[in-house]
């Protein structure tokens, strides 16, 4: 659902961040036909569990430029740092406004009730207080109960503030289904052997590892830029971390943060999980470009073709590419098979292929 609402309709209100469920920066409201409300993350959720729901985003809540009280009090009270889990909170907080609004609490509850609602949404916790007193500040003054006719005016409920009648395309109900599909295969060497010109036949092995070295898994982390790519659609990458200077990320946000030892549900996991140095980079050029550069020992780490052989037959971080985790395609054929193509196609002596 949130490549749905990001990639499809444009609607980047909605961040992604962990993309396991544990933080919430993806949530967003949906609409009971009751007039209740909840939220939901969307990194995990498939966009077709939302089919014929009525959602609302972040991008809902200001109404024609003017911000809704709740999104002024954020501000008032500085309720967030960088802003990346603003919109999970403002979702959270307006279905809990609705809430109160339709069944109102002893004034002696809200700081628990504030506190219950956004439980889940990862934040400092210094931050949290001072959201809380944003919202604390609705009570209208001591009385006991939040009079429902008060908050009624405080908060906007000129709903639906921003209603998404989710009519999902069917190809992006199916992009789960493709993106599970067995990965294409590789050609085994004994299938080169009517190319009886060596030269030509080192081409086609690389030609055929090409199908490897330009496959998404590979190429999101020797990317051309200093961030990496991600999902079905090649977006960069979400939070947007960049390589930094070793290629673990910048100082504030680490690959190692969400990139476990293993895979973790959909977060890829690797123990040293990082970027490609810049001068390794794949992205955007041609196969014969990617060979001459891959032979190059200043542009490959320093290596000489037969560990080449190795890195790309037996290493465990390229090897993560064959065992991807769930709704992604791995790499083609086998990462055996892949050493073995490199194998042949150095000793037949590493040509690249002909522009
Ligand atoms: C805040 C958490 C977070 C941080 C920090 C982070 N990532 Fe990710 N990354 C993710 C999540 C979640 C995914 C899975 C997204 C998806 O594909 O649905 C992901 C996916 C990726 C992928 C896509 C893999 C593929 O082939 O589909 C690459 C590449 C990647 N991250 C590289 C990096 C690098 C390199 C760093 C450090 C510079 C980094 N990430 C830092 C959360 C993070
Ligand atoms: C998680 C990110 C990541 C993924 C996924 C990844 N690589 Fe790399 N790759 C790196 C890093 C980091 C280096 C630099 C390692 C070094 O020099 O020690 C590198 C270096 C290389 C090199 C040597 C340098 C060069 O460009 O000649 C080759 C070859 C290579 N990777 C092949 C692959 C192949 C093939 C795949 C997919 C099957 C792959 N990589 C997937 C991160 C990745
Ligand atoms: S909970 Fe969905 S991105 Fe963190």
């Amino acid at each position: 659902m949130n490549d749905f609402l990001r990639e499809y309709l444009g609607m980047t209100g909605t961040k992604f961040g962990c993309g396991a469920a544990q933080c919430l920066s993806c949530a967003i409201i949906i609409d009971n036909p009751d007039g209740t409300s909840y939220t939901s993350p969307t990194c995990i959720v498939p966009a077709a569990s939302f089919n014929g729901k009525s959602v609302r985003t972040v991008e809902g809540h200001a109404k024609d430029g003017e911000l809704t009280p709740l999104q002024k009090a954020f501000i008032a009270h500085f309720a967030f740092q960088c802003g990346y889990c603003t919109a999970g909170f403002l979702n959270e907080s307006q279905v809990l406004l609705e809430r109160l609004a339709r069944t109102p609490i002893a004034r002696a509850d809200l700081e628990k009730t504030i506190a219950e609602a956004l439980d889940g949404h990862l934040l400092p916790l210094h931050r949290l207080r001072q959201i809380s007193r944003g919202g604390a500040r609705r009570d209208p003054g001591g009385s006991n109960a939040i009079p429902p006719k008060q908050l009624k005016m405080t908060i906007d409920l000129q709903i639906p503030l921003f209603i998404v009648a989710v009519a999902i395309p069917a190809a992006a109900l199916t992009a789960e289904a493709v993106s599970n599909t067995p990965s294409d295969g590789l050609a085994n060497i004994e299938s080169f052997s009517s190319i009886s010109d060596q030269e030509a036949r080192s081409a086609a092995y690389f030609t055929e590892l090409g199908k490897v070295l330009t496959s998404p898994r590979c190429l999101y982390c020797h990317p051309a830029g200093d961030r990496p790519r991600q999902g079905d659609m090649a977006r960069l990458h979400q939070p947007p971390v960049e390589r930094g200077a070793d290629g673990f990320g910048l100082p504030a946000l680490r690959c190692p943060i969400c990139h476990q030892a293993a895979n973790f549900g959909t977060v890829p996991g690797n123990p040293i999980w990082h970027l490609a140095p810049r001068e390794m980079s794949w992205e955007g050029k041609t196969l014969r470009e990617i060979c001459a550069q891959i032979k190059d020992p200043a542009r490959n780490g320093n290596r000489s073709l037969e560990t080449l052989v190795e890195h790309i037959g037996e290493d465990h971080l390229v090897g993560w590419a064959w065992a991807p985790g769930p709704g992604r395609q791995s790499a083609p054929g086998t990462q055996k098979q892949a050493g073995a193509l490199v194998e042949a196609w150095v000793q037949t002596g590493a040509a690249c292929p002909k522009p």
